[in-house]
């Protein structure tokens, strides 16, 4: 491991500024992480209250730091200057890396990607924190697929230690060590892993919640499977991990391992996920999902 790190170190490009396009549940958290452990960023959104939820996040998660007598409060003040809410793409030119974590679309995230490209430097590591696309699928359409990477960041953002670093197959060495590098600033914990249709830990996940979703369309009761799965140990179970994933993301990395995997993963029929997008349950994000929150 060791050994590994240093050839990273030594193949990583210098990082001072970050920048993370999207601030919904995780661009807000991957912008605190990086402000957290002193690489300042541009957070982009489309949409000016996504931008205000990404501030107020960051805020609330320093305020705890704060209060456990973790962080001085003019540290804290200093740390959140760090993140600059923006809807456009100013300043990006400063930028040494990008993290896109937009909506799990592909045409979303291609439209994205192409126009990142043309608003930084040639030298620049731009990463998705896609959960389940294939790396060379989104680096088809780019100019400089050479400098673009997956950076998997887990949910919630400030406790997930692992990151899968993804290497597409005309992902440049030098860009895959950036990535490494930048996940080890966070204080977080790289995994340099395959490029395919939901990496290492959705392969295992995904159909897991899948398992769960076949149960309750053949009638349990999501409640008791929530009861049971933390009886057996874990911290939360499936209905209550897809709210906290937001139930358009989770469908979406559902359906593309599917189709990736099609003879391991048959199709769900009466899926509650899809039922739940198509009726705005999106989650906690949006106050209901198999729970309420309102
Ligand atoms: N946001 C920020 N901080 C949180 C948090 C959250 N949602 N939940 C807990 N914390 C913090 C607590 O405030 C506490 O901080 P302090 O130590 O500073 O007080 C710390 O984490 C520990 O909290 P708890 O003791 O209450 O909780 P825990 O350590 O027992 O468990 C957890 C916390 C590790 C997040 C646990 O709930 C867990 O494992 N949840 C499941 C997470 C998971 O499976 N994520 C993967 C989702 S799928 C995904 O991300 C991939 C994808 O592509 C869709
Ligand atoms: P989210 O719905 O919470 O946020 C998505 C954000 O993208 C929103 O704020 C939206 O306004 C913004 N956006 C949409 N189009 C944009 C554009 N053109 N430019 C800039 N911003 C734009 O979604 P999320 O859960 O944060 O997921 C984001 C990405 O992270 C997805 O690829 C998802 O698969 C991945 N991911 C999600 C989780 C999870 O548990 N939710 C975990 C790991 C990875």
């Amino acid at each position: 491991l060791k050994k590994m790190f240093q050839r990273h170190q030594r193949d990583a490009r210098a990082l001072q500024h970050g920048a993370v396009l999207g601030a919904g549940i995780m661009g807000g958290g991957i912008a605190y992480a990086s402000a957290l452990r002193g690489t300042p960023v541009l957070l982009k959104d489309v949409v000016q209250s996504q931008l205000d939820l990404g501030a107020s996040e960051a805020r609330k998660q320093l305020t705890k730091q704060v209060k456990a007598g973790r962080l001085a409060q003019e540290k804290s003040d200093h740390i959140l200057s760090t993140i600059t809410p923006q809807l456009d793409y100013a300043n990006f030119r400063t930028v040494d890396v990008v993290i896109e974590a937009v909506v799990e679309n592909i045409h979303v995230k291609r439209s994205v990607l192409l126009e990142v490209e043309k608003a930084v430097r040639d030298d620049v590591v731009i990463a998705s924190n896609t959960s389940s696309l294939r790396i060379d699928d989104l680096a088809a359409v780019m100019e400089r697929p050479e400098n673009f990477v997956g950076m998997h960041f887990f949910n919630p953002v400030p406790v997930m230690a692992l990151v899968e670093v993804i290497k597409g197959s005309r992902t440049s060495n030098s860009t895959v060590s950036t990535a490494v590098g930048y996940v080890l600033a966070m204080g977080k914990t790289p995994i340099v892993v395959k490029d395919c249709p939901g990496f290492l830990v959705n392969r295992i996940l995904t159909p897991y919640v899948n398992g769960f979703l076949k149960l309750v369309a053949d009638g349990a009761d999501f409640l008791q499977v929530d009861r049971v799965m933390e009886q057996f140990g874990w911290p939360m179970g499936p209905a209550y991990l897809q709210d906290v994933v937001g139930m358009d993301t989770g469908s979406h990395v559902s359906d593309m391992i599917s189709a990736g995997y099609p003879q391991r993963m048959t199709p769900l029929v009466n899926n509650a996920v899809k039922l739940m997008v198509q009726h705005g349950r999106l989650g906690q994000k949006a106050g209901k999902g198999f729970y309420q929150y309102e």
